[in-house]
């Protein structure tokens, strides 16, 4: 038989994680959350590295969600040190690999510090054409709508705007990641079927992905798989894992 050869077409171009597990995957080793969040990182990298290679247009990773502030404020600024040496460390990386980088949700919360470490790794990245690596931090999608509504009053009371403007399309246009396609593929890891209050708007037409795998043990065949699963709801032709994987080795 033919080996058909796939089209990168087929695949999604706009990829949503919600990265979950981190926790239970330390609990099964004896550790500490915390070493799971740091073994988070790297299944980030990979997942980020592999998505490059297979020419994936965005990703948007779920970093921080606005209800994760109810952890315990260890667990909380753990999170908040380990992001700003990540991003103290990656940003480089991903700039030399022409990638470009932002951090999506409500930053006014963060501290000084780190806001200013944001601006300066979105700057850095901003006018590079590779891949879109968007962090959701302290997002959560009913404050993406809330946003988005507000700033739209404002602009009717403006006189911007009026209320026979607002059709879809003109509250899309305030959303974050406004200039993505809407998401095609959510990925969440660790068992749990829920959104958890990520992109709402977003998602609204996506293909829905769940896998038992925890966060940290997320890898290349991970992605493989989900991608594999997707391009076969979509296109419906049976295309296999080595199809993907081939556009992988171009
Ligand atoms: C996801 O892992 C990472 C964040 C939410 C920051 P969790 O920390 O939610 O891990 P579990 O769900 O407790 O295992
Ligand atoms: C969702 O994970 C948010 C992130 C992955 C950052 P959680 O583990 O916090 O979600 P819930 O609260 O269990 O739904
Ligand atoms: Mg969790």
């Amino acid at each position: 038989m033919q080996n058909l050869t796939l089209s990168s077409e087929a695949l999604p171009k706009h990829i949503a994680v919600i990265m979950d597990g981190n926790g239970r995957w330390a609990k099964e080793k004896g550790k500490p959350r915390v070493f799971g969040h740091k073994n988070g990182v790297k299944a980030v990298r990979r997942t980020i590295s592999t998505a490059t290679q297979l020419g994936i247009q965005a990703i948007t990773l779920f970093a921080f969600s606005s209800e994760n502030w109810r952890r315990p404020q260890d667990e909380v600024g753990v999170l908040m040190e380990l992001f700003f040496s990540v991003l103290t460390t990656e940003v480089k990386k991903l700039h030399k690999n022409n990638l470009r980088l932002r951090v999506i949700g409500d930053l006014s919360r963060f501290s000084k510090r780190l806001q200013d470490k944001i601006a300066s790794a979105e700057s850095l990245t901003e006018n590079n054409t590779g891949m879109v690596v968007n962090i959701a931090a302290n997002y959560g999608g009913k404050w993406d709508i809330t946003n988005a509504v507000r700033q739209l009053a404002e602009d009717i009371s403006g006189g911007i705007l009026s209320s026979s403007d607002i059709t879809e399309q003109s509250i899309a246009q305030y959303l974050t990641m406004s200039d993505l396609p809407d998401v095609d593929l959510l990925i969440r890891t660790s068992g749990e079927c829920r959104i958890s209050n990520f992109m709402l708007w977003q998602l609204a037409y996506a293909e829905l992905y769940f896998t038992p795998t925890y966060w940290p043990d997320f890898n290349e065949d991970s992605l493989v798989d989900a991608i594999t699963w997707y391009v076969n709801r979509e296109r419906r032709f049976g295309c296999t894992g080595e199809q993907i994987k081939a556009l992988l080795d171009k």
